[in-house]
């Protein structure tokens, strides 16, 4: 009876740990969709003309992308060795064996977007702005990020 309350628990927990690992792998994939939707579904939109330039939009998307990219380092901290279920895109294990170089390919985004912050106020200040930020999430994604599909 004992061990088969152990047994169980074991399972329990395993399935736990499974599960949390997920969370974690959703959590990190939901930060780079939210800075995705910022750069690409308002920015990239506006500079391609797909939609009308808006200040506000632009304003609110470069202050998301302020707020978010910070957090990249401390959210992608734990390793959940697996990608998220049906992702296209999953993380590179090389970033636990070189944490610190992944983490350094952050400041440059913060540095970018600093940089255009305020400065936008129309269509081709948008597409050096939207040039500038894209490039360093891509110095990134280079190295970091593999393609599943
Ligand atoms: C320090 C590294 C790093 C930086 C900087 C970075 N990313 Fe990512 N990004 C990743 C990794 C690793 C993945 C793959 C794992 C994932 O999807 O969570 C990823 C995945 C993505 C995906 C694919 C999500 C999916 O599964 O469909 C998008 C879109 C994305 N990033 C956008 C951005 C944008 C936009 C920026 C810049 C504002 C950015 N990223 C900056 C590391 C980074």
């Amino acid at each position: 009876m004992l061990r088969t309350i152990v047994v169980v628990g074991t399972l329990l927990l395993g399935v736990g740990a499974v599960m949390a690992q997920q969370e974690i792998a959703v959590q990190q994939d939901n930060l780079m969709r939210g800075q995705a939707k910022s750069l690409y579904d308002v920015m990239l939109k506006m500079v391609k003309g797909d939609i009308a330039y808006n200040q506000a939009a632009v304003d609110a998307a470069i202050k998301q992308l302020e707020e978010s990219v910070p957090k990249i380092a401390t959210v992608f901290a734990t390793n959940p060795k697996q990608d998220v279920v049906n992702a296209t895109y999953g993380s590179s294990q090389k970033i636990w064996q070189n944490k610190a170089d992944f983490d350094s390919k952050i400041p440059p985004v913060v540095k970018a977007i600093a940089d255009v912050k305020g400065k936008v106020k129309d269509k081709p200040s948008l597409r050096v702005a939207y040039n500038s930020i894209n490039d360093r999430c891509n110095d990134c994604h280079e190295t970091y990020r593999v393609k599943l599909k």
